[in-house]
């Protein structure tokens, strides 16, 4: 690193970069997209792969050290190997993940560790195709699994699943998707469900806590101790199962937000900067990337300014908090 780190005004420095490749998905999240009617970007306006490996390289010469690769669903993105491939060179970058909801996951697994993805978040909302249309709109769970099948073949040691549960939809697969998980030796997070697109409205009730999905956890299948050596900045608490089998965490987003941990910085698949999931603004970095005349200082003034703008925290349990203009497909989740 040869410049100052990215710090905002609370003393939070950013060394975590949040990589949105498409606006575009392959399936319709109901947390996520509206059902109809969705209007993705033009190609021409996502940022290409070398506008996305300079911008990367100029944050990695401020401390940013860890990449998570997100969409839309990041595998629609012709070529995404190759980014990866571009990415994982740059000096400085520790570590590059990717979260797929894993319909392209068999196909991609291979080339994308050999490119040098080093970790796979892999969205799972249900095991039966039932749940899971009701969830995504769209038939085919088993793909997924078999995507995560592959890609444990192809070596990705520690994936991840991620699940968003909602409250009388599939709170009945809790149970069962931490079997599945334990079965599987994969690690599984529990991401509080926030209520705030795609409907417009913001209903507190459809949340279920982490704190009760945790509870039904050590009922059914076996008690749980805290993670202790956790790192700080990861939004999940981890808990073990104290009979070995593995591991178990909840993004509590909504009931306790993490706000004061974070370390991320977030561009947009058309290559707007955020500081925050939840704020509206943005940072235009592909206009300055698009200029010939623009300089990598002016582009490291864009993320200070950014960030610097960052408030202490999203505020989503406030009264005066407003839901952003956008759905979770358009800033990266
Ligand atoms: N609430 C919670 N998590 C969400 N995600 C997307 N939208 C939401 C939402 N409204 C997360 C899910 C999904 C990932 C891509 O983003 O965990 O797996
Ligand atoms: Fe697609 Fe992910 Fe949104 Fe689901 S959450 S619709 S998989 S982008």
């Amino acid at each position: 690193m040869k410049e100052l780190p990215i710090i905002d005004s609370f003393g939070r420095i950013h060394t975590n970069l949040r990589i949105s490749v498409t606006d575009r998905c392959n399936i319709r999240c109901v947390y996520c997209m509206p059902s109809e009617n969705v209007t993705f970007r033009p190609k021409h306006e996502l940022l290409r792969f070398e506008e996305i490996t300079r911008l990367t390289r100029i944050a990695a010469s401020m401390g940013v050290n860890k990449l998570r690769i997100t969409g839309g669903e990041p595998l629609v993105r012709a070529g995404l190997s190759e980014l990866i491939s571009q990415l994982s060179s740059i000096d400085g970058i520790q570590d590059i993940a990717l979260t797929t909801n894993g319909m392209l996951l068999a196909e991609q697994a291979e080339s994308l560790k050999a490119a040098g993805l080093r970790r796979l978040n892999v969205s799972l909302d249900g095991l039966s195709d039932e749940i899971f249309f009701l969830i995504s709109r769209r038939r085919g769970v088993q793909r997924i699994i078999d995507g995560i099948l592959r890609a444990q073949q192809v070596g990705f040691g520690k994936i991840r699943l991620n699940s968003v549960i909602i409250p009388g939809v599939n709170d009945g697969e809790i149970i069962g998707l931490a079997q599945f998980a334990r079965n599987h030796g994969l690690e599984l997070r529990f991401i509080e469900f926030m209520p705030l697109n795609s409907t417009g409205h913001w209903e507190m009730d459809q949340v279920i806590t982490g704190a009760t999905i945790r509870g039904i956890v050590e009922k059914s299948i076996a008690t749980l101790k805290p993670v202790l050596e956790a790192d700080p900045h990861q939004p999940a608490r981890d808990y073990d199962y104290e009979d070995g089998g593995g591991r178990v965490g909840f993004v509590d987003s909504v009931s306790e937000p993490f706000c004061s941990g974070c370390n991320r910085l977030r561009v947009t698949a058309e290559g707007q900067l955020r500081n925050c999931l939840f704020s509206d603004d943005g940072w235009d970095a592909r206009a300055l990337l698009r200029n010939p005349s623009s300089t990598d200082d002016e582009i490291r003034t864009l993320i200070r300014d950014c960030i610097h703008a960052k408030r202490a925290g999203h505020g989503i349990n406030s009264f005066e908090f407003v839901k952003p203009q956008r759905a979770m497909h358009e800033i990266g989740g």
